[in-house]
């Protein structure tokens, strides 16, 4: 049984949605007896399927869902599945059979990563204040343009990146999304090194330093001091950040990648550019659940007292930042991995068939 228009339509909607190192820890599910489509995270490499940076795609990708729906016309009931297994959002789409309108050029389809210089000129504070996107559950949006904010952030990225860097997990799980080859791009997946806009020779270093024995060799003579602030500087020279600050839990996390979606979304359709940093948030779940480098306890604790002053969080953690300016150049643009790897009929519905 093949998949109806509007779900497939839906789906590629989904599927447009950013994730950690692209890795797209996504799955769909199609039940048409009950015209439901379910939506979960999974891990296709790197980060686990139940970790934030996961949850924060899943939410991306609902929003999504959700978006296309609106804009084609198409009735959807969505509801957030806390407790059942792996499965995260349920929808309920009655007219399933109805075909949508399909827009291909919607915003959400336009929204992408810029990890380019971005112009000096400032981001005017009235776009910022103007952001519809504020507030999504227990998710909200921090806005920081005063430069000693910046700053004070900018040191948080390079404290956090200091430690990635000196993490072996975070090295093997960011290397392993590498692309470098043309064959590899084409899966459509994971991180390809034209999408980084790395200098001269930056891909062959990354692709040098891949093993991990290798980069704790380097580290020896301070490499993961010298990447920590060529990862920061572009931050601390940001015109504006944004911070989507949100309760740990499970729910707050999904409906903190639901406003970063938004936000981005809505940021891309000014003419801005956006470039996500989840460094800081990294650090911070490892803080939290006690994963962090051994002797990084003091200095991951100072990057959350910092941010809890400079954010005034309350109870919150931070799930991103976004470094926002205007753009120079035009970003490579990252691929997606077919739609059949991702969507498939539900398997009580298939079970039932075949039985
Ligand atoms: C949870 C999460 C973490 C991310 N972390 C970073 C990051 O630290 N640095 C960065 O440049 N991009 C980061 N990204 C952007 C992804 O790499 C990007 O979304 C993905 O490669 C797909 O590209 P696109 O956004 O252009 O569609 C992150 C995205 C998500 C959702």
């Amino acid at each position: 049984m093949s998949i109806p228009a509007s779900i497939e339509f839906l789906a590629k909607a989904g599927r447009a949605a950013p994730s950690a190192d692209n890795s797209q820890p996504w799955r769909m599910s199609w039940d048409p007896q009950n015209a439901r489509l379910l939506l979960s995270s999974t891990s296709r490499s790197s980060f686990p399927a139940g970790h934030p940076a996961c949850l924060i795609s899943v939410g991306s990708v609902a929003e999504n869902i959700i978006q296309a729906a609106a804009s084609s016309g198409l009735d959807l009931n969505m509801r957030q599945v806390a407790k059942l297994g792996n499965v995260h959002y349920e929808f309920r789409i009655p007219q399933a059979d109805r075909a949508p309108t399909v827009l291909s050029d919607h915003p959400l389809f336009l929204r992408h990563t810029n990890r380019l210089r971005f112009a000096s000129n400032p981001v005017e504070e009235s776009i910022l204040a103007g952001l519809n996107a504020d507030r999504q559950g227990g998710a909200r949006l921090v806005r920081i343009h005063r430069r000693e904010e910046i700053v004070a952030v900018a040191d948080c990225v390079r404290e956090a990146s200091e430690i990635r860097f000196q993490t072996r997990e975070n090295h093997e799980w960011f290397h392993a999304s590498l692309r470098f080859d043309p064959v590899a791009v084409a899966r459509g997946d994971g991180l390809d090194v034209a999408t980084l806009g790395l200098p001269p020779g930056g891909a062959a270093m990354l692709r040098a330093l891949s093993n991990w024995r290798r980069m704790a060799f380097a580290n020896r003579f301070g490499a993961y001091v010298v990447f920590a602030r060529v990862e920061a500087a572009p931050i601390a020279r940001a015109p504006a950040i944004l911070a989507i600050v949100a309760p740990s839990t499970r729910e707050a996390t999904l409906d903190a990648g639901r406003l970063m979606q938004r936000v981005w979304i809505e940021i891309n359709s000014t003419g801005l550019a956006v470039q996500p940093f989840y460094v800081v948030s990294e650090l911070l779940h490892r803080l939290e659940t006690g994963r962090l480098l051994s002797g990084s306890e003091a200095r991951a604790q100072n990057v959350r007292n910092v941010l809890s002053t400079t954010l005034a969080l309350r109870g919150e953690t931070v799930h991103m930042f976004l470094r926002i300016g205007w753009p120079i150049c035009e970003p490579h643009r990252s691929r997606r991995i077919p739609l059949e790897e991702i969507v498939s009929l539900d398997s009580s519905y298939q079970k039932g068939m075949n039985g």
